[in-house]
C-alpha cells in the first residue's frame, strides 16, 4: 500500500509540472501577440469593478470565483480573466463574467457602458440586485452574444435591446419580475434578424407569439417558457429549418396544434417541451415526425387520452421523457420503453396507467437516473430489476397499488439513490438490522425518504446512519410505544420535514439533552396516542405543528408562545383543559392556522389581536369559552374563517367583524349569542365575502338583515392560496367544516369555493322571510326552522 501510494504522488508531481511548463508556454507565446489596452478601456473596466463587491453568494455555480479579482491596472486588461480584445486594435471586444460572484447594482451610467467595441457580454448568475437592464445597452451596437441570465435583473427590459441588430444569442432567462412592453418581442423578431438562440424563461411578455418570429431563419434554440404567452403558437414554427430545441412550457393559454404538412421543417428537432400549454398534441404523428427528439415533455397537456403508442420505442435517442399529469392508461407495452436505452430521466406520474410494471423493460434502462412512477394504478410486485438501475437517484414508486415485500437492503445496490418514495402501496417493507448496521454496510445517503403506510413496527434501524435527509415520512404505518432517542439525533444539519402521524405512538423517549434542530419547520405528530404536549420552543424557523387527534390532557405551558415563527398550529381532537395561555390573540407573531377545536379549554379568549396578524382561520370550537368575543379580532385583516361553535359564549351579534375583508366563513352556532342583528350606521361592516354563516342555537331575536349581511352576493370564491403549505404537503387549499343539513352532521373535508351556506335556525328571529334571499346567487343550504318567521320562500326561488 505504501508503495502504491508513493507512485501515485510521483505521478501527479510529473502532471503538475508538465501543466505549470505548458502555461509558461502559453502564456509566453500570448504575451508576443498580446494588444496593447487601450488606457481608457482599462479604467473603465477598473472603475466597473469597483462598482461591485465581491459576495461568494452571489452565484450558484459550484466552479463560481471572482474573476475580477486578479484585475491590476499593471498588466494589460487583454490579458485579465474574462476579458477578451480585438487582435488587431487592442480594443475589448469580448467580457465573460458568468458566475463571477459580483453583487451590486447596475446604473446606466456604468463605465462598462463606453466599452462600444464590445461583441459579446456574458454577466450571467451573478446578483444584480433587482436593477434593470440599462438603457445604455444601446451603446453596444456590435453585440453578437448577450447573456444575462439568472443575475438578479427585473423590472422593465428596455426596447434598446430589441434593436442590438447584430446579435445572434439572446439569454435574459430566470430574471426575478421581469417583464416586457406588449410590442417588444413583436420588434425584436423584426429586427433580430440573425438570431440564432433566444431564451426569454421566465420573463413576463405577456404577448402572442407574433408570426414574424418564424422568419427568424438561423434560429437553432427558441425557449420561452413561462412567459406569459397566449394566442396560437404559429405552425410555421415547425418550419424553421435549423431548429433544434424548442420550449414553450409553462404557458397555460398558448394554444395551436403541428401543422398536417412538415415539408421544408428541421429535419433534427432534438428537443420539444410543450408542458402545462394548451397545445393540442397527437402524439403518434409527434413521433412520426420527430423521429430524432432526445427530449421530450408534455406533462399537463391536451393530449387525446389512451395507451401509449407503441411507437413510442421508436425515438431511440430519447433520453429525457415527461408524460406527467396526463390521462394516460392502460399497461406500458414492454417493447416499447425497452428499446429506449439512453433514457436518464422518465416520468409516467399522475397518469391512469395500470398493470404489472414489465420486468424485462427496466433492464435495458440502465442509464436512468430519474424514475417517477407514483400517482397510477400499477400493481403486483415491485420488479427486482429496478435494483439493478445503478444510476438511479430518485425513485418515486408511491400512490398505487403495488403489494408484496420489499427487502430494505435491496436498495443497498442504488449508492446513488437520494430520493426514494414508496408510500401508498399496499407493501411491507424488511429492515433486518444485522444487514443494514453492520460494519460493511454503506448505505445510500438519502434526502427525501417516504416509507409511508409501509407496515413498518418500529423504527427503521438504518436510519440511525443518516446523515443528509431532508424530509423523512414514516406516516401510516404500524409504529408503536416510544419515540427513540436516537430519532432526536439523526441528520441535525439538514432534516426540515418528519410525519409520523396515523401511528400507534404514546410518547417520546426521555433524553438528557434534546438537540436545537434549527432546520425542523415541518413536524406532524396528528393521529397517535401522544398523552403529552411536546413543546419545542428553541425551533426558531418551525412553520408548521400538528399534534391532532391524539390524547393530550393538561393544560398548555405558555412555553408554546415561544414558538414565535409558527405558521400552523393544530391541537385539536384532544383533551387539553384550562384557560389559554396569555401570548396575546395571534399567539405568535406569523401564526396564520390556529385549530384548537374539540378540547376542553375554558375561560375568556386570550385578548389583544393585533394589527398585522397573519391570522387566517381560527378554529376553537367544541370547547367551554365563555364572555364576550374580543374586539380585537376586529383587528385580523387576513381572517378567512372563524369556527366558534359549541362553547358558551355570551355576546351580542359581531357587527364589527363585518369589516373584515376576507371573512368567508362565520360559525357561531351552539353558544348564547342574543339581541337583535340591527343594520350597523356605518357602511363599511357589510360582510363583504361571507359565504358560510351558522348561527344556529342561540339566542337572537328581532329580524334578521339578509340584506346587509350578504349584500356581497357571494360572488367571490372560497378558494385560497396556500401554495407554502402545500409544497410541504399537507392536505390544504381547501376548508374543512362540519355541517349540519337536515338534522344530519357531515364532515366535508373540502369545501368548494362557490356554495353559500346560511343556518339561523333555532333562534327567536321574528318577521317576514324577506324577498332578498332570492338574489343570492350559488345558495346551497338555507335553513330558517324554529323561529317565529312568517311568508314563503320567496317566488324568486
Ligand atoms: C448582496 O449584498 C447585500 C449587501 O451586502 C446583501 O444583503 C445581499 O444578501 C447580497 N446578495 C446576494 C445575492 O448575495
Ligand atoms: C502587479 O502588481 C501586483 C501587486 O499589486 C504584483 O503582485 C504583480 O506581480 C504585478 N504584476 C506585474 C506584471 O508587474
Ligand atoms: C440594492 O438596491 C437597493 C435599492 O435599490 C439599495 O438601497 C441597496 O443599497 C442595494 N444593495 C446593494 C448591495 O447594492
Ligand atoms: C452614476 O450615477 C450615480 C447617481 O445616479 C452616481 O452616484 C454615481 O457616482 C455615478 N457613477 C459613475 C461611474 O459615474
Ligand atoms: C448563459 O449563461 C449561463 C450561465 O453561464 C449558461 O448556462 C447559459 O447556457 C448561457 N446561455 C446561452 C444562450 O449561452
Ligand atoms: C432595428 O434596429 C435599428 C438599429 O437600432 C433601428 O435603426 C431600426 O429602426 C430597427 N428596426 C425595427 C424594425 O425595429
Ligand atoms: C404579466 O403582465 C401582464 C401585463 O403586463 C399582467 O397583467 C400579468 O398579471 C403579469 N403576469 C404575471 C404572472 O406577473
Ligand atoms: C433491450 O434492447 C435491445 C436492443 O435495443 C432490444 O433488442 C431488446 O428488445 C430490449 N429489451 C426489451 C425488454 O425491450
Ligand atoms: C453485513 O451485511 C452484509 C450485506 O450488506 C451481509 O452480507 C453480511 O452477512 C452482514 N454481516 C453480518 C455479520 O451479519
Ligand atoms: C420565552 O422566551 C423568553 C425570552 O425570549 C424567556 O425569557 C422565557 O423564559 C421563555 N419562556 C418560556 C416559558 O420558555
Ligand atoms: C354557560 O355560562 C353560564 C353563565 O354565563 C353558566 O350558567 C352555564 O353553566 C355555562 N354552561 C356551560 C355548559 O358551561
Ligand atoms: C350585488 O348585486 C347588486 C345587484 O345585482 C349590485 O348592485 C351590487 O353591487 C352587488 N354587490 C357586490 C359586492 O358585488
Amino acid at each position: 500500500m505504501g508503495l502504491s501510494s508513493l507512485c501515485l504522488i510521483t505521478v501527479s508531481i510529473y502532471i503538475l509540472s508538465t501543466i505549470v511548463l505548458f502555461h509558461l508556454v502559453v502564456a509566453n507565446s500570448m504575451q508576443s501577440h498580446t494588444p496593447t489596452c487601450h488606457d481608457g478601456e482599462i479604467s473603465a473596466l477598473l472603475q466597473f469593478k469597483q462598482s461591485f463587491v465581491i459576495d461568494m453568494s452571489a452565484s450558484e455555480y459550484v466552479g463560481a470565483y471572482p474573476k475580477i479579482s486578479s484585475w491590476k491596472s499593471n498588466s494589460s486588461c487583454c490579458l485579465w480573466d474574462g476579458v477578451e480584445c480585438d487582435e488587431k486594435t487592442g480594443h475589448v471586444i469580448g467580457l465573460d463574467l458568468s458566475s463571477s460572484c459580483l453583487n451590486g447594482s447596475f446604473s446606466s451610467n456604468n463605465t462598462l457602458f463606453s466599452l462600444v467595441h464590445l461583441q459579446r457580454l456574458n454577466l450571467a448568475d451573478n446578483a444584480f440586485n433587482f436593477s434593470q437592464i440599462p438603457t445604455s445597452i444601446r451603446n453596444f451596437p456590435r453585440l453578437r452574444y448577450l447573456n444575462l441570465s439568472y443575475s438578479v435583473f427585473s423590472g422593465h427590459i428596455p426596447f434598446e435591446v430589441s434593436q442590438l441588430s447584430k446579435l445572434s444569442s439572446l439569454d435574459l432567462s430566470l430574471n426575478d419580475d421581469m417583464f416586457s412592453n406588449k410590442e417588444w418581442l413583436r420588434s425584436l423578431a423584426q429586427n433580430l434578424t440573425g438570431l440564432e438562440t433566444l431564451d426569454l424563461s421566465s420573463i413576463n411578455v405577456s404577448s402572442t407569439v407574433p408570426s414574424t418570429l418564424t422568419n427568424l431563419s438561423h434560429l437553432t434554440s427558441l425557449i420561452l417558457s413561462e412567459c406569459g404567452l397566449f394566442g396560437k403558437l404559429p405552425g410555421r414554427i415547425f418550419k424553421l429549418k435549423n431548429l433544434k430545441v424548442l420550449d414553450v412550457s409553462s404557458n397555460p393559454a398558448l394554444t395551436g396544434n403541428f401543422p398536417d404538412d412538415y415539408s421544408g421543417s428541421s429535419p433534427d428537432l432534438m428537443s420539444l417541451k410543450l408542458s402545462a400549454t394548451n397545445f393540442s398534441i397527437n402524439l403518434p404523428s409527434l413521433i412520426e415526425r420527430f423521429h430524432s427528439l432526445k427530449e421530450l415533455a408534455v406533462s399537463i397537456c391536451n393530449i387525446s387520452e389512451g395507451p401509449l403508442p407503441f411507437s413510442l420505442g421508436n425515438l431511440r435517442d430519447l433520453i429525457y421523457l415527461d408524460l406527467s399529469y396526463n390521462k394516460f392508461n392502460g399497461q406500458i407495452p414492454t417493447a416499447t420503453l425497452g428499446n429506449l436505452r439512453d433514457l436518464i430521466y422518465l416520468d409516467h406520474s399522475y397518469n391512469k396507467f395500470n398493470g404489472q410494471i414489465p420486468t424485462a423493460m427496466l433492464g435495458n434502462l440502465t442509464q436512468l437516473t430519474y424514475l417517477s412512477l407514483s400517482n397510477n394504478y400499477f400493481h403486483g410486485s415491485v420488479p427486482q430489476s429496478l435494483f439493478h438501475l445503478m444510476n438511479l437517484q430518485t425513485l418515486q414508486l408511491d400512490h398505487n397499488n403495488f403489494s408484496g415485500t420489499v427487502e430494505f437492503q435491496k436498495f443497498l445496490n442504488l449508492q446513488k439513490l437520494t430520493y426514494l418514495d414508496l408510500s401508498n402501496n399496499n407493501l411491507e417493507l424488511l429492515s433486518e438490522s444485522r444487514f443494514l448496521n453492520n460494519a460493511t454496510t454503506v448505505l445510500p445517503e438519502f434526502e427525501y425518504l417516504k416509507l409511508g403506510g409501509c407496515n413498518l413496527r418500529e423504527f427503521p434501524d438504518f436510519l440511525r446512519s443518516q446523515e443528509a435527509l431532508f424530509q423523512l415520512d414514516l406516516s401510516g404505518n404500524k409504529l408503536q410505544g416510544q419515540v427513540p432517542k436516537w430519532m432526536w439525533n439523526i441528520s441535525t444539519e439538514t432534516l426540515s420535514y418528519i410525519n409520523i402521524s396515523h401511528n400507534f405512538l404514546s410518547g417520546f423517549e426521555k433524553t438528557a439533552a434534546v438537540l436545537p434542530r434549527i432546520h425542523l419547520r415541518y413536524l406532524d405528530l396528528s393521529f397517535n396516542m401522544f398523552r403529552e404536549l411536546l413543546l419545542l420552543p428553541y425551533l426558531t424557523s418551525f412553520l408548521y405543528y400538528n399534534i391532532a387527534n391524539n390524547k393530550l390532557t393538561g393544560q398548555v405551558s405558555p412555553m408554546i408562545c415561544n414558538m414565535t415563527f409558527l405558521g400552523y398550529l393544530d391541537l385539536s381532537n384532544n383533551k387539553l383543559i384550562g384557560n389559554l395561555p396569555q401570548c396575546g390573540g395571534n399567539f405568535s407573531a406569523s401564526l396564520e392556522y390556529l385549530k384548537l377545536g374539540n378540547n376542553s379549554f375554558h375561560g375568556n379568549l386570550p385578548q389583544s389581536y393585533t394589527n398585522g396578524s397573519y391570522l387566517r382561520m381560527i378554529d376553537i370550537g367544541h370547547n367551554n369559552f365563555h364572555g364576550q368575543l374580543p374586539r380585537s379580532l376586529a383587528n385580523c385583516a387576513s381572517l378567512e374563517s372563524l369556527v366558534l361553535s359549541h362553547n358558551n359564549f355570551t355576546d351580542t351579534f359581531p357587527v364589527w367583524l363585518g369589516a373584515l375583508p376576507e371573512l368567508k366563513i362565520l360559525k357561531m352556532d351552539h353558544n348564547v349569542f342574543y339581541g337583535v342583528i340591527l343594520k350597523p350606521d356605518k357602511k363599511n361592516l357589510q360582510f363583504p365575502v361571507l359565504r358560510i354563516l351558522d348561527l344556529s342555537y342561540n339566542d337572537f331575536s328581532g329580524q334578521f338583515p339578509f340584506e346587509y349581511i350578504f349584500s356581497g352576493n357571494g360572488t367571490t370564491s372560497i378558494t385560497h392560496d396556500l401554495e407554502y403549505y402545500r409544497i410541504y404537503s399537507f392536505n390544504g387549499g381547501y376548508y374543512s367544516i362540519t355541517i349540519i343539513c337536515k338534522g344530519v352532521e357531515r364532515y366535508y373535508p373540502r369545501v368548494r369555493g362557490d356554495l353559500i351556506l346560511i343556518d339561523i335556525s333555532s333562534n327567536n328571529f321574528e318577521g317576514q322571510i324577506p324577498e332578498y334571499i332570492g338574489k343570492l346567487q350559488g345558495i346551497w343550504s338555507l335553513n330558517l326552522s324554529n323561529n317565529i318567521l312568517t311568508g314563503r320562500i320567496p317566488s324568486s326561488w
